[in-house]
């Protein structure tokens, strides 16, 4: 009998949103470089220890991939380095076979952070990047980058994953409330993180199984009314004038909270969460009527949706280190809005390295029946990897662009000591964010 036809390869800018929640029902991609890591803990506690128990059950956690730089793309498994982008999906892939035990195919889903643009987090320093602007940027990072991952993810080999991608953290939010800062300002009038988001948005719609979701920062950032505003009119533009259709469905959403502590809820407020505007202490939230991460995805889902995102437009929030269990979390209401808060930050805006921090609710789809628009809890930030070095004298940037940022030391009052650069392995907030683990880790 004839073979039968081939699927017909898909319009650039075909909508991937219209395929659903990418995490429904699917088997999240362990990635072996982060099992190594925790394992590499293992062997710094005693034998036997509560804290080696946590570390056993970390061994499990399911994280997203960074593609934080040109040579994370090939990696450097053959000389004993971390695995490359092809890598880990064959790695996926062998881990779909293997939990068929031979039987059907599950849905399997790999995270990837696209994480590269030129002047990359212009009003930070720790994460700074390798490419940049003014010295041939936005070539380099379309076509080493953007177009290698693009032929790799659309390979035949992969076509049974759906691969998810988490797309520009930090970047873009930057430009929008930051526009004092001159490096800021800058991407602003050379359009670098518009040309670079929309490049990655084309590409990537080409690929049937890729699903997007661009990083939109977390409440404590853009919650503010004004912020909203301006993030739902930036979002929209940048999304829209990404592809010739237009199509605002060309994302299946966002995600919010990436790398950051901010809690999903604050247990003890209100229902309405409007404490925020009565009595006690109001300092900490400044007014921000979105206090924690499902309120401002409940948010954002109803305002980009009045501005013309489809309804089908979903989130997924990292909640990787958002737990805030531990000693110092509350037990109950108190009088004041300061006491009652589960985020112990003496500050919202601190973002390194943040003590007394806790793992979060575990990666898993559809994890509340009364919000359609969050399509899962994912560890996006792999909990034990550094924020920015906490060493004030690491102020010229790395070959990766990393370097000493003031929020990473003691200028905040948050940030721990003792930190290596962002993204290398920072074992003693490791074991922090296990014991503090909300809810417990078992
Ligand atoms: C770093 C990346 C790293 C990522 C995940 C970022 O802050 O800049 O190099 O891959 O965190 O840990």
């Amino acid at each position: 009998s004839p073979d039968p036809a081939p699927s017909p390869a898909p319009a650039p800018g075909t909508s991937l949103n219209t395929t659903g929640n990418p995490y429904a029902d699917a088997t999240l991609y362990q990635d072996p470089d982060y099992a190594a890591k925790v394992k590499q803990s293992l062997g710094r506690v005693p034998v036997g220890s509560a804290d080696a128990q946590l570390i056993q059950v970390a061994g499990g956690f399911r994280t997203a991939v960074w593609m934080d730089r040109l040579a994370a793309i090939d990696g450097a498994k053959a000389t004993g380095g971390a695995l490359g982008l092809a890598d880990h999906l064959d790695a996926a892939i062998a881990q779909q076979k293997a939990a068929a035990n031979g039987g059907a195919l599950k849905p399997m889903a790999v995270t990837v952070v696209v994480y590269d643009l030129p002047d990359r987090d212009c009003a930070a320093l720790a994460s700074n990047g390798e490419l940049s602007s003014a010295n041939n940027g936005m070539a380099i990072y379309k076509t080493q980058y953007i177009d290698r991952i693009a032929e790799i993810v659309a390979r035949p080999a992969y076509a049974g994953l759906r691969i998810v991608t988490v797309i520009e953290p930090d970047s873009y939010p930057n430009m929008l409330t930051n526009l004092s800062k001159p490096a800021c300002a800058e991407v602003d009038r050379k359009k670098v993180y518009v040309e670079g988001i929309q490049y990655t948005l084309a590409k990537l719609s080409t690929v049937p199984n890729v699903h997007m979701y661009l990083d939109i920062a977390h409440s404590g950032w853009l919650g503010w009314n004004d912020n909203r505003a301006k993030a739902v009119a930036g979002f929209k533009a940048l999304v829209a004038g990404a592809t010739p259709s237009g199509r605002l469905d060309v994302i299946r959403g966002f995600a919010t909270n990436t790398a950051n502590y901010t809690p999903l809820d604050e247990p003890y407020f209100n229902g309405t969460d409007d404490v925020v505007k009565t009595g006690g202490t109001t300092q900490f939230y400044e007014w921000n009527r979105a206090v924690d991460e499902l309120t401002y995805i409940d948010l954002l889902h109803a305002e980009f949706v009045a501005a013309g995102f489809p309804r089908s437009l979903s989130f997924i929030v990292d909640t990787s280190r958002n737990g805030w269990g531990g000693p110092k979390r509350p037990t109950g209401p108190q009088a004041d809005v300061d006491d009652m808060r589960i985020d112990r930050r003496l500050h919202r805006g601190n973002w390194c390295n943040v003590k007394d921090t806790g793992i979060g609710e575990r990666p898993r789809a559809n994890p509340d029946p009364s919000r359609a628009h969050l399509d899962a809890y994912v560890f996006i930030k792999p909990p034990g990897d550094s924020d920015g070095t906490s060493d004030a004298t690491q102020t010229s940037p790395n070959e990766e662009g990393k370097r000493f940022d003031g929020m990473c030391g003691t200028m905040t009052g948050d940030a721990l000591s003792g930190a290596p650069h962002a993204g290398q392995w920072f074992h003693d907030q490791f074991v922090m964010l296990l014991r503090n683990a909300s809810p417990a880790l078992k």
